[in-house]
């Protein structure tokens, strides 16, 4: 699917530090849940996946410690992920789709910065699959899978105002908002986890 929503938005080049601080917060926290992720039941094709995906995370952030000069804060302990793997895979396909939409803004500054997007993408792709399989099997999985997505779904919103939160973004604030929203809405009603809204 294509993620075009951010595409047409352009913001101006004095966005880029903050964007970039943004970063180094998402990348620290998706490798940090990659990390949590593995250590959970998954089946065994999504754990090859995850030592994959774990690679290509520590790389991201090494890249924006690098341009920041600086590390992410630490963390005493690995964020909590849902045990369950209909819930965790909701969980791991959402916050990769919402990296996915963060990097394509970051692109229209940093078209050097592609390689990001592009595993973003493959990071998605693959959870999408995953996704497809869950909804497909058991009734009982199908259905962990959709009352995860609309929770998560619901949480969103405040989750997205948050990775947006930076003066310098206020203007865009709105706008940035509502296309990220809509396009996570439209991957999850296209994959079968929320109903037409
Ligand atoms: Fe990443
Ligand atoms: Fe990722």
């Amino acid at each position: 699917m294509p993620s075009d929503a951010t595409t047409s938005t352009r913001l101006p080049p004095e966005c880029e530090p903050a964007l970039l601080e943004r970063f180094l917060k998402a990348e620290a926290m998706a490798l940090w849940t990659v990390r949590s992720a593995r250590l959970q039941d998954v089946p065994p094709n999504v754990y090859a996946f995850l030592r994959k995906h774990e690679e290509d995370e520590e790389q991201h952030l090494a890249q924006f410690e690098t341009m920041i000069g600086r590390q992410p804060r630490e963390r005493e302990r690995l964020p909590s992920v849902p045990r369950q793997w209909p819930a965790l895979a909701v969980q791991l396909y959402g916050y990769e789709s919402l990296g996915l939409e963060f990097a394509t803004l970051l692109v229209t500054l940093r078209p050097d910065l592609v390689s990001i997007h592009e595993d973003e993408l493959v990071h998605v792709t693959f959870f999408e699959q995953e996704i497809h399989r869950i909804l497909r099997s058991e009734a009982a999985a199908a259905e962990q899978a959709r009352v995860s997505a609309l929770a998560w779904w619901r949480k969103l919103p405040r989750t997205v105002d948050r990775y947006l939160e930076a003066a310098v973004l206020d203007p865009f604030h709105p706008v940035l908002a509502s296309r990220i929203l809509s396009a996570i809405g439209r991957r999850f009603t296209t994959t079968g986890l929320l109903k037409d809204r």
